[in-house]
């Protein structure tokens, strides 16, 4: 099959007129929802929460495209395929066997079912793959896969069709990683969620790889998280060539936009300075490297800058480090914001809304999600105009938000 998708016959059409409208879902990290929910609603579509971390939309084929190329803070989008209860392997198949299968799975490509189930009579999740195989493609010897996502929940089988292929947060430029990196659907979440301005400033100054600098300057410049990958919809019956060049060309036009047009500071910076060089090499592969200050510091060396802007970051927690140890850090991070940075806003990813206190007892939690195994919360305090307060004054003083909330 062609990258524009295989010899149509008559009934192909027929199936293209009837799937002009996908019943989509954006699946994220739970505790994303509204982020990831607000990002669909600027694509035009019409989110609905339908369990932890998924959101359904009814999506044209342009749309579904869309949204693969420019939601930064979904991990997949995924379409249904068939909804049926199941209490045996005789009526999975049964029903499994009615799919048309070649809808979604091309010529020289395999199957992959990852199947999850709750409170169901069928819960052996190899055994329901396994059966699934039987009555629809085998799975693979080599050949790139389908991956089609099962969850049976209280004997109800949904089937769904990964239209991404290659997870989303999986970014291309990414591949050099510090200690405990952020996945860069987070990054993009904390920008969001706190209603950064691409214009205004940003500060990272525990860097790491420099996701959140990197995912900012893609996000300032309307660049695509991704870049150019490749997606599994593009192998799917009903591909459509003509929506797909409409989208394609939104990415060009993007590209050709003046790059240094609409961009504040971005500055990005690190104590240890072999993660800052691959930081560096990092926003190089993204493209973005112009965009984005780096230097090598502690947090104490931050340089002064005037605002607007945000100081997005998140610092060192965990066991590895003592709690005095941490409380200093933070304590560090609040004092240099206020000293040398005024106008500019605070955003903080920790698991410890005490030590977030630390730094700054005006933070507020906005999000609440797991970062590798941990539950996270994510902070924020939005710039104040006035923020170098006087002795005493400091805790009454108006919050002025730099950029409106995203809900
Ligand atoms: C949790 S990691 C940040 C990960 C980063 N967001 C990423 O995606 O790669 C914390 C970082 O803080 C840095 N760090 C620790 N103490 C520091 C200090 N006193 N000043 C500046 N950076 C520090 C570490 O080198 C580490 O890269």
């Amino acid at each position: 099959m062609t990258a524009s998708g295989p010899d149509r016959t008559p009934t192909d059409s027929r199936a293209r007129a009837t799937a002009g409208r996908y019943r989509a879902a954006a699946i994220c990290i739970p505790g994303l929802e509204a982020t990831c929910a607000a990002e669909l609603r600027s694509l035009g579509c019409k989110p609905k929460p339908a369990g932890p971390g998924i959101l359904e939309f009814a999506a044209s084929a342009r749309q579904l495209y869309a949204t693969n190329v420019w939601l930064r803070t979904a991990s997949r989008v995924v379409v249904r395929v068939a909804t049926f209860r199941a209490t045996d392997f005789v009526h999975l198949q049964d029903h499994a066997a009615r799919i048309d299968w070649s809808r979604w799975v091309a010529d020289g490509f395999a199957a992959r079912f990852r199947v999850s189930s709750n409170d169901s009579k069928l819960y052996h999740t190899k055994a329901i793959a396994q059966r699934l195989h039987q009555v629809s493609v085998p799975p693979s010897i080599g050949e790139p896969e389908q991956l089609f996502i099962v969850r049976i929940d209280r004997n109800t089988v949904t089937i769904s069709a990964d239209a991404s292929g290659q997870a989303l947060h999986k970014r291309p430029w990414r591949t050099e990683l510090g200690d405990a990196p952020l996945r860069t659907t987070m990054a993009a979440a904390i920008l969001l969620a706190c209603g950064w301005q691409p214009g205004t400033g940003l500060v990272d100054p525990f860097c790491g790889s420099g996701t959140i600098a990197i995912e900012a300057a893609l996000l300032a410049r309307s660049l695509p998280p991704g870049g150019e990958r490749d997606f599994a919809f593009r192998q799917w019956r009903d591909f459509e060539p003509g929506s797909w060049a409409s989208v394609a060309g939104s990415i060009a036009t993007a590209r050709s936009r003046d790059a240094g047009s609409g961009i504040g500071p971005i500055l990005a910076s690190d104590r240890d300075g072999s993660i800052v060089e691959a930081a560096g090499r990092n926003a190089e592969r993204a493209g973005v490297a112009a965009d984005i200050e780096l230097r090598t510091h502690v947090v104490s060396h931050l340089p002064g800058r005037s605002g607007p802007g945000l100081v997005a970051t998140n610092p060192p927690y965990g066991k590895r480090v003592g709690r005095r140890e941490l409380a200093g850090l933070y304590g560090r991070l609040g004092a240099v914001v206020r000293d040398r940075l005024p106008g500019y806003g605070l955003a903080v990813l920790t698991p410890d809304a005490k030590l977030a206190a630390v730094a700054d007892r005006r933070l507020r939690s906005v999000a609440r999600f797991r970062h590798g195994g941990l539950p996270v919360e994510l902070f924020h305090r939005p710039a104040t105009i006035d923020v170098r307060p006087e002795r005493g004054q400091a805790e009454s003083a108006p919050a002025r938000p730099v950029a409106g909330q995203i809900p």
